[in-house]
């Protein structure tokens, strides 16, 4: 074996084989399981994709009806999960209220059997439906309100903009926010895959799993960037603004919110699709001025840091259509959890299929052979 030298970040180091998903950062180019992203958006639903990334081939329509009942059948949560929930502060960050909860699907279901094919099945099932049941929950117990039960005749996606909202989704709508969960749904070894991998490794129940991916994605670096975005167009407040605040901000070496990447070195193949479902829900629904703030600031941001291969993410444009659809800056987050719930339990799934525990090693830093001084001599 060869040894490589430290990189920080594990920048390019393969840290797993994986079929899941591929990208070309050159090309801007997203695959689930060897499928076009574009295509997908435009053609399949969310569920449908995630039996895809989970089972690796697209379901017949007896599979997916199958799949899809399933679901339905298990969106509701357990009533001590619910009350569990109704004591988090509401000030708290849905993102943690969401970690706990997840962890604590794993008490109601404790039983570990991760070589039976029965136990994925009906892990991978509850998983995608209690997720964003347990998110519309929170939302409305934060409130004081009691949470709204699943609507067995709604699909995936609308039941949740239903229970969310206490009020049916139009169908446009519906339809935008199913496709924006199947963009946001698998990345490759992303840092909360690469943690639900870590996790996975070591045999432990997927809640767990799925509760440490929860914790990862939270970062602003990662998931929680799409809420900053929002900030920080509305701190831009106006176009004339855009450059002005660039340069400040570049002044002081911050980060722009929802552009760069460690793969992409062109536009994210996502955010040209995000960016174009801002614009169908605009035209149905009336134009946002932020929108026009961040066209400004994304061209703004070419021009300085094109050459480095900035150029906005899947995190530019989602908080805008969200903003639009009237749900909560903080619970962007969270929605794109939802998703990536899907990519997570692929992972699991081929993680634990060929297992090996994930124990890297270290550069040492410290010291050696160091005294122990008694305290009263320190
Ligand atoms: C997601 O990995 C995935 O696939 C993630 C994701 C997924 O679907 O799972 O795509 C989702 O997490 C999207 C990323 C959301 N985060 C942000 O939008 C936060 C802002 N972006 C960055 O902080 C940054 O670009 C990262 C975290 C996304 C990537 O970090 P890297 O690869 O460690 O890059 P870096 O911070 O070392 O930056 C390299 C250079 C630096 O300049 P130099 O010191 O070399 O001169 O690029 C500059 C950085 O200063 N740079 C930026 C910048 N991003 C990178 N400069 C200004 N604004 C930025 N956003």
């Amino acid at each position: 074996m060869t040894l490589c030298e430290y990189r920080p970040g594990l920048e390019g180091i393969p840290a797993a084989q994986s079929s899941v998903s591929y990208v070309d950062g050159q090309r801007g180019i997203l695959e689930y399981r060897g499928i076009r992203i574009e295509e997908l958006a435009e053609k399949s639903t969310f569920l449908e994709t995630s039996y895809l990334l989970i089972w690796g081939v697209l379901p017949t329509k007896e599979e997916l009806d199958a799949f899809e009942h399933e679901i339905r059948y298990h969106r509701r949560i357990k009533y001590r999960i619910r009350d569990m929930m109704k004591c988090f502060p509401e000030s708290g960050h849905p993102m943690d209220a969401l970690q706990a909860s997840a962890a604590a699907l794993g008490l109601f279901y404790s039983r570990r059997d991760l070589h039976n094919p029965a136990y994925t099945r009906e892990a991978v099932v509850r998983l995608l439906a209690k997720i964003p049941t347990m998110v519309a929950a929170f939302q409305l117990m934060r409130k004081g309100n009691d949470p709204v039960q699943p609507r067995d005749d709604l699909g995936y996606s609308a039941n949740f903009l239903y229970m969310l909202n206490e009020q049916e989704p139009d169908p446009l709508t519906a339809r935008i926010f199913d496709i924006c969960l199947t963009l946001h749904a698998e990345h490759t070894m992303n840092a909360s895959t690469f943690s639900s991998r870590v996790t996975a490794s070591t045999l432990t129940d997927p809640y767990a799993v799925m509760a440490s991916a929860v914790g990862t994605l939270g970062g602003p670096l990662h998931g929680g960037a799409n809420e900053e975005v929002i900030s920080m167009l509305e701190e831009i407040g106006s176009v004339e603004n855009v450059r002005p605040f660039l340069d400040d901000r570049l002044e002081h070496k911050a980060k722009i919110m929802g552009f760069g990447h460690r793969v992409y070195k062109v536009k994210d193949p996502r955010a040209t699709i995000l960016q174009n479902l801002v614009q169908q829900l605009f035209e149905s629904f009336g134009h946002d001025k932020y929108y026009d703030i961040a066209v400004e600031l994304e061209k703004a941001v070419e021009e300085k840091l094109g050459q480095k291969g900035i150029y906005p993410n899947v995190d530019f444009y989602s908080g805008l259509v969200y903003r639009k659809m009237g749900i909560p800056i903080d619970l962007f987050t969270p929605i794109f959890a939802i998703a990536r719930v899907a990519g997570w339990l692929a992972h699991w799934k081929e993680q634990i299929e060929e297992n090996r525990i994930y124990r890297p090693t270290q550069v040492y830093t410290g010291l050696h052979e160091a005294t122990y001084i008694p305290i009263e001599q320190r």
